[in-house]
C-alpha cells in the first residue's frame, strides 16, 4: 500500500451507526487507509462482532464504541472515553439515523420527537462532545444528511426536516468553527442498506428508478468514498460543503 493510500493513518476517527449499511462501508474504507475508528452502535453487540472479526486483517484499528446518539450523557462518556483510550480524536462522521415514510396527517408527535432527536438532535450532542477534542490539533466532521432534504419528498416530513437542519448546522460549524475545523456534509440518494430495504416494505412506497439518470441505487461503499475524501486533506478548501451522490436524481 502506498503512502498516498495511508491517508488516515495515526488518525483517530468516530462513525455513528457504524455496524451496518453507509456507516460501515465509512469504517472499513478508513480502516483500509490505516485509521483507529471508533465504531459507534447501540444494542448492535452480534453486528460489531461480526464486523471486527471480519475487518480484522485491515491496516487499522478498531474499537468498539457503545451509545445512543440520543443520550447526552452516552454521547459524552463514548467520545471521552475514545479519546482517553487513543490520545486524540481527528473525525467526526454523524452517520447513525433513522427514517420513516408516513402521511404528513398521520404524523404523531412521537414520531416526529423520534425523528428528530434520532437524526438532528444526536448531530448537535455528537459535535458538542467532540468538537473541543477536535480543536486540539485541528480536524473534520462530515454529517450525513440526504438527497432527500433538497428535493423535498411527499410522507417524508420530519425526516426532511431533520436532514434539511443537519445542512443548516453544518453550515453554521463550520463558519464558528473554521479553519481549525472542517465541516461538512454529505446528502446521499437511495443507497442499498436496511433503511432503504425498511422504506420498500412500506405499502405503497415506491422508489422511483426512473427518476435516477444513473438507473440504479448506490452502494454504500460509494457513499462511504465521498465521507472519506470530505475527511482526507484531498478536501482541504471544502467548508459549509454539501456534496450529493445521487445518480443524478437532483442536480443543482
Ligand atoms: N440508505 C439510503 O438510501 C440513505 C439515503 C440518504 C441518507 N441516508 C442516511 O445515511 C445514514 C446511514 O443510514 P443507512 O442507509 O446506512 O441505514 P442503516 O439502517 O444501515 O444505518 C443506520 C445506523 O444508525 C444506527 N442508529 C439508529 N439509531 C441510533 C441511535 N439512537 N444510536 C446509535 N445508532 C443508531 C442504526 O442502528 C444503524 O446501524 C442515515 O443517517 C440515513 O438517514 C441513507
Amino acid at each position: 500500500m502506498s503512502r498516498m493510500d495511508m491517508e488516515f493513518s495515526g488518525k483517530v476517527i468516530l462513525v455513528t451507526g457504524a455496524a451496518t449499511g453507509i456507516g460501515r462501508a465509512t469504517a472499513e474504507a478508513f480502516l483500509r487507509e490505516g485509521a483507529t475508528v471508533g465504531v459507534n452502535h447501540v444494542d448492535q453487540s452480534t453486528q460489531f462482532a461480526g464486523m471486527a472479526e471480519a475487518l480484522h486483517d485491515l491496516p487499522g484499528q478498531l474499537i468498539e464504541c457503545e451509545a445512543d446518539v440520543r443520550d447526552a450523557g452516552a454521547v459524552q462518556s463514548m467520545v471521552d472515553g475514545l479519546v482517553e483510550r487513543k490520545g486524540r480524536l481527528d473525525v467526526l462522521v454523524n452517520n447513525a439515523g433513522i427514517s420513516q415514510v408516513k402521511p404528513f396527517l398521520e404524523t404523531t408527535e412521537d414520531d416526529w420527537d423520534s425523528i428528530i432527536n434520532t437524526d438532528l438532535k444526536s448531530v448537535f450532542l455528537c459535535c458538542r462532545a467532540a468538537i473541543p477534542h477536535l480543536l486540539v490539533q485541528g480536524g473534520a466532521i462530515i454529517n450525513i444528511a440526504s438527497e432527500l432534504a433538497l428535493s423535498g419528498r411527499a410522507r417524508f416530513g420530519p425526516y426532511t426536516a431533520a436532514k434539511g437542519g443537519v445542512i443548516s448546522l453544518t453550515r453554521s460549524l463550520a463558519r464558528e468553527f473554521a479553519p481549525s475545523i472542517r465541516v461538512n456534509a454529505v446528502a446521499p440518494g437511495p443507497t442499498r442498506t436496511h433503511l432503504l430495504e425498511m422504506e420498500a416494505r412500506v405499502p405503497g412506497h415506491k422508489e422511483e428508478m426512473g427518476d435516477i439518470p444513473l438507473g440504479r441505487y448506490a452502494e454504500p461503499e460509494e457513499i462511504a468514498e465521498s465521507i472519506c475524501f470530505l475527511a482526507s486533506s484531498r478536501a482541504s478548501y471544502f467548508c459549509g460543503d454539501v456534496i450529493s451522490p445521487n445518480g443524478g436524481a437532483v442536480m443543482r
